[in-house]
């Protein structure tokens, strides 16, 4: 407990704290979008990833609290580096002179990392708690229940979210933004971990612009997609109560089983 203690007082400490729980947010936001990628196989392939999380309490109560403790490690650490840089060098922030070697990137890391932080409270809203008042379509999410299983539908769930097209584009601008925190983060947590060397720091830094760039055309392609017209037909159905497959009754029959 106390070493534990000394390491979260130390400076270099919260800086492997806040590095480390930005690694492991870094593959959540793998695993998720892999998850999701499923959006582009049949409504069913992604309905059945959802239900089975939420079939196996076991996996998805760990990694729930799990994401939340790293999100809280995240922030307070960055939050309090900022309070003791900022203690440490007043000066600097009286001359508002960026360093010259600064990134827009990392000079908006709080920015950012701010906005992201208000983007999962509107995305944990809009597909998890399913608050029908935040996705301005009029249909509460909570009744798209998909025809054969009686699970939810969140194919149709994530078509009905993104064709308002302010809600997609606010999806766009957080993951974009979520894309130029990475970019930054990912090399500095390299730093920080002190895996950087002069040969390594310009491939570093390359790496994880590349694999921003395709974390930010994976998520976006989603949005994009739905505003381009997919599965229109199929959440229209799903909306109306009537099954694609012409098995509308299993729905109603269905309802409860899961949610
Ligand atoms: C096109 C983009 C995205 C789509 C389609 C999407 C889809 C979803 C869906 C459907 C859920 C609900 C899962 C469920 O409860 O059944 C979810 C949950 C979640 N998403 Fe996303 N997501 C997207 C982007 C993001 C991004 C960029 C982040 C991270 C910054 C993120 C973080 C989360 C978190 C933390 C949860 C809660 C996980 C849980 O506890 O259930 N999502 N997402």
């Amino acid at each position: 407990m106390n070493l534990l203690l000394q390491i979260w007082r130390s400076s270099l400490g919260k800086k492997y704290i806040m590095a480390l729980s930005g690694a492991g947010l870094f593959l959540f936001v793998i695993g998720h979008l892999v998850g999701n990628l499923q959006f582009f196989l049949e409504p069913a392939a992604i309905n059945r990833y959802g239900h089975f999380l939420k079939s196996t309490p076991e996996v998805l109560w760990p990694a729930r609290l799990g994401l939340l403790a790293l999100i809280g490690l995240h922030i307070v650490s960055a939050l309090r580096l900022t309070a003791e840089n900022k203690a440490a060098r007043p000066e600097q922030y009286q001359a508002k002179v960026a360093p010259k070697d600064a990134s827009l990137a990392s000079r908006t890391m709080a920015m950012s990392g701010a906005i992201i932080a208000s983007f999962i409270v509107y995305h944990l809203l809009h597909f998890t708690v399913q608050t029908p008042q935040v996705n301005f379509t009029g249909t509460d999410f909570d009744q798209l229940y998909e025809p054969n299983s009686g699970g939810a539908d969140i194919y149709a769930m994530i078509v009905c979210g993104f064709s308002v097209w302010y809600v997609s584009l606010f999806y766009l601008i957080s993951i974009g933004l979520l894309c130029t925190h990475l970019g930054h983060g990912v090399a500095a947590m390299f730093q920080s971990l002190g895996l950087r060397n002069h040969t390594w720091a310009p491939r570093i830094a390359t790496g994880a612009r590349v694999a921003a760039i395709l974390i930010f055309l994976g998520y976006a392609s989603i949005p994009v997609s739905v505003l381009l017209g997919r599965g229109k037909e199929y959440a229209k159905r799903i909306q109306s109560g009537v099954s694609p497959d012409k098995a509308g009754s299993a729905i109603k029959a269905a309802k409860g089983v899961e949610k």
